[in-house]
């Protein structure tokens, strides 16, 4: 099975949650391999689209939502979706509003099978280990279901 991450990135941490989720997928055997938008891939070949976009005023980078749009909505493929965003650490309004808004921006001009979708806690500065961990962790969860259900 191959997986496609596909991200973009403005300071950095989603790209470092990106490679981190291409890392986790191979440790566990999975044939992943990552790109930025900007590199606009090709992903007629992949079983797996993982897509990912930090938050930046309320918004996924508008970079993502057209790559979604110009790849007609990813209509037919499986694709899972995480953001990276602050707001979902004031509390539990700050994560609903994450889950609601954000999470269903990017969702929007999705047509294939959302399979799963995640928001994790994104940085400035010092980098959160927490979440380079629990992506990669969710990448290989999230690949493994996908590859259960061919
Ligand atoms: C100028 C700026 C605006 C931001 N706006 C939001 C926002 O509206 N909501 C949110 O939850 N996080 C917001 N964030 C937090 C970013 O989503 C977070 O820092 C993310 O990890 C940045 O990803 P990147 O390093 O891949 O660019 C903002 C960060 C910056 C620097």
């Amino acid at each position: 099975m191959r997986v496609c991450i596909v991200y973009e990135s403005r300071r950095g941490s989603t790209e470092m949650v990106a490679r981190a989720i291409e890392k986790a997928l191979r440790d566990n055997g999975f044939d992943a391999q990552t790109w930025s938008v900007g590199q606009n891939p090709e992903v007629d070949d992949c079983d797996l689209v993982i897509i990912g976009t930090p938050i930046y005023y309320e918004r996924p980078l508008p970079q993502v939502v057209r790559f979604i749009e110009e790849k007609s909505g990813l209509e037919g493929k499986r694709v899972a979706v995480f953001i990276l965003a602050m707001a979902q650490k004031f509390g539990k309004l700050g994560k609903e509003y994450t889950e609601r808004r954000y999470l269903r921006l990017m969702m929007e001009p999705i047509k294939g099978r959302v399979v799963s979708a995640r928001a994790f806690d994104g940085w400035l500065f010092r980098e959160n280990e927490a979440t380079i961990v629990e992506a990669g962790a969710w990448a290989v969860e999230v690949a493994r279901l996908c590859k259960g259900g061919e």
